[in-house]
């Protein structure tokens, strides 16, 4: 970098960026191509027990962690967790909760719109994938003497992270289940968490169990999701 690549506004330093720029024919391959791979990315339900590195986890969180967030707080903590006692407590107070869910909680409209999904109260891949990732989200900041600083558009922060963060897990040919036991105090509990952080997502990262079955969902088309206004 060169002195000219830097600036300072209202005091504050800023750095020259540089986006990559395509010819039209380009941009329509790059976002095709990148559009046709993100479409083969799907939720896999049975996961293998291979170990992936801890360095892969690591690098997946950094990619997260590149997302955008309100004012840049930045809003978020990635607990990764590969402690097979760990792991089976969690499984053991998620399926506590599921149960309750299932039989309890959810409607029936509900639990016949999950019906095609095969998905039940059992969650034996909390126990087998290699590795569990749960997303909390800072709803405030602790500052020093006690005083509580709210962040900003937390949900939608750290919604878009993890939404980079399953983009990272494709990308490594790696894949993942959105998991959403409700309530998730009970991971605060588990991995003692701090006052300011809540449970969002809990993630398991593996590689799948071969052969692997997926339902046979088609996603929305253009026509049923956009509006041009041109
Ligand atoms: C917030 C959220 C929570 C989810 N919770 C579960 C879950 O608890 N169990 C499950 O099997 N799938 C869960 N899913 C995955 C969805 O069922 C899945 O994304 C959807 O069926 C589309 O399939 P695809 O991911 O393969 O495109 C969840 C997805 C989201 C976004």
């Amino acid at each position: 970098m060169n002195a000219t690549d830097t600036i300072y506004i209202n005091g504050y330093k800023h750095v020259s960026y540089h986006s990559d720029i395509f010819s039209e024919e380009e941009l329509t391959i790059k976002s095709k191509s990148f559009y046709e791979w993100l479409d083969k990315r799907r939720s896999v339900r049975d996961f293998s027990d291979k170990n992936v590195p801890k360095e892969v986890i690591e690098n997946l969180i950094k990619s997260a962690s590149t997302a955008p967030s309100g004012a840049h707080k930045q809003p978020w903590t990635f607990c990764a967790i590969s402690n097979p006692a760990l792991k089976k407590q969690i499984r053991n107070e998620a399926e506590i909760e599921e149960k309750e869910s299932y039989e309890n909680r959810m409607s029936e409209r509900w639990k016949k719109d999950l019906e095609p999904l095969n998905t039940d109260m059992h969650k034996p891949f909390l126990e087998i994938a290699p590795w569990l990732i749960i997303a909390f989200k800072k709803v405030y900041e602790l500052e020093s003497g006690g005083h509580k600083h709210n962040n900003y558009y937390v949900n939608e922060s750290i919604g878009i992270a993890c939404g980079m963060l399953i983009s990272a897990i494709h990308n490594a040919g790696l894949v993942t289940l959105i998991h959403t036991p409700s309530p998730m105090n009970f991971l605060t509990n588990i991995l003692k968490r701090p006052s300011n952080e809540r449970a969002f997502l809990l993630l398991p990262v593996g590689y799948p169990k071969l052969p692997t079955y997926v339902p046979d969902l088609k996603r929305k088309g253009l026509d049923e999701m956009t509006v041009f206004y041109e």
